[in-house]
């Protein structure tokens, strides 16, 4: 396993043009079995989980290579219908293949999905939308067997808007008979994204990004070409690496309008922008401030994927942060790395105070998930000497070549194995 080894201290100032969004790419992936021919999606990122989705669709039978940053799915051969339970349990976001799946080939096995540590993580409002839709769903040890003669429309109400289950429900009620509505819908520009991908397949769908998405079912999708959105994560935690250490940077390739509630909380904290259409360039003006209270909510409220960078960003602020989780209830995994390093962080419970420290330390430091890896990076860079982090598969499943692009920002950053 690798170690990015990280000397910190360096302002990180420069352009990164970012990456393709994963939370984008991964169910849109998905959708492509749905299709009855080709379909090239561009601007995938390199990452551990897109080459994971890959395999899946193989799996299923599909041809899927690669060129450069494009896929390209051809699932006319799909003879499968199951996902091998290493691979569910790898990735969390496999489970968004069970529509997909049960919508092309009337029948789906799969087992329990896994991924990052975060909370419990259920899917029982994917499996209840699903069987509203039609779909008859049996779990027996560890694995769901779903069947159904034909998916069929309804009107599905979620408890809460989660992301997984709305796109669940579009990949399944795209290619089914009648009318679904999906009542408080997630509205993340990913949903979005997939609207659009699937319209662009002959789908009829509309309200994504509203609290209610319209789906008509079609018999049939044909093949398209799609542009992945940029990763509005990826593109956060960037800023706050420059921001914690001072540096100026431009991000290129940017998706400004979908960071509306980050950028507002930097411009809290003290730091100011020029916006272009898709540019964000950022100075920094310090000290920077506390952000008295940030809590993160389903869009378009603050993400919680970016709570952890930015808790890292507040260690350095001046006067006392405080931070609720209401997303996942395990998502302060890197709150005792943080203070290995010298940051003054308390917890109770899904609050964290974090109290404004003149300095970090580098020490050695575990990455236990995805962003608190990347909270852990954004820390190390500001760190006086040298931060030592493992667990960087957890990072590599996000961040494309995290290193490469800090590397080019000035950082002081090495990948040893
Ligand atoms: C997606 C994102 C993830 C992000 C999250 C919230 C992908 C691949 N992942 O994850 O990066 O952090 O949205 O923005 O897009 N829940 C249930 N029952 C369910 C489904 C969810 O109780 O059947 C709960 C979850 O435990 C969690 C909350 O709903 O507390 C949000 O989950 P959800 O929006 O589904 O997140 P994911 O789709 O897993």
């Amino acid at each position: 396993m690798s170690r990015l080894v990280i000397e910190g201290g360096v302002p990180i100032s420069g352009e990164i043009v970012v990456q393709g969004a994963k939370n984008a790419v991964l169910p849109i992936l998905a959708a492509t079995v749905l299709s009855d021919e080709e379909c090239v999606i561009k601007n995938c990122p390199k990452l551990r989980d897109v080459d994971k989705t890959d395999l899946v669709l193989e799996g299923l039978g599909c041809k899927v290579r690669r060129e450069g940053d494009t896929v390209i799915v051809n699932p006319t051969s799909i003879c499968g219908c199951s996902i091998s339970e290493g691979l569910m349990r790898e990735m969390r976001s496999s489970i968004i293949f069970l529509g997909a799946i049960v919508a092309r080939c009337s029948e789906a096995v799969v087992s329990m999905p896994g991924g990052c540590p975060i909370g419990l993580r259920p899917i029982d409002l994917h499996l209840k939308a699903l069987r509203d839709l039609g779909v008859e769903i049996i779990e027996e040890h560890g694995y769901i067997y779903c069947r159904t003669a034909e998916i069929r429309g309804n009107d599905i109400h979620l408890d809460f808007p989660s992301v997984g289950a709305t796109e669940n429900i579009m990949l399944a009620a795209a290619r089914g008979k009648g009318i679904t509505t999906i009542i408080n819908a997630a509205r993340e520009p990913e949903i979005v994204n997939l609207e659009c991908f699937l319209n662009a397949m002959g789908a009829k769908i509309s309200g994504a990004g509203t609290g209610v998405i319209y789906i008509e079912g079609v018999e049939r999708l044909h093949g398209a070409e799609f542009m992945i959105m940029p990763d509005r994560i990826v593109a956060a935690t960037y800023l706050a690496a420059s921001a914690i250490t001072g540096g100026e940077m431009c991000l290129k390739s940017v998706e400004p309008k979908d960071m509306v509630a980050i950028l507002k909380a930097l411009e809290n904290m003290g730091v100011e922008f020029d916006i272009g259409k898709n540019e964000i360039i950022q100075h920094i003006n310090r000290p920077l401030r506390n952000i008295p209270i940030l809590r993160t909510m389903p869009y378009p409220g603050f993400p919680t994927d970016i709570q952890s960078p930015f808790m890292a960003l507040c260690t350095l602020a001046s006067g006392t942060s405080v931070f609720i989780e209401t997303i996942f209830e395990n998502r302060f995994q890197h709150v005792d790395e943080l203070v290995r390093m010298g940051a003054d962080i308390k917890v109770d419970g899904r609050s964290a105070v974090i109290r404004g420290v003149p300095k970090l330390q580098g020490a050695n430091v575990v990455a236990r998930e995805l962003r608190g890896g990347a909270a852990l990076v954004v820390a190390a860079l500001a760190a006086e000497g040298i931060t030592t982090i493992s667990g960087t598969e957890y990072i590599d499943r996000g961040y494309e070549n995290i290193e490469k692009y800090l590397l080019a920002c000035n950082a002081k950053i090495e990948r040893r194995c």
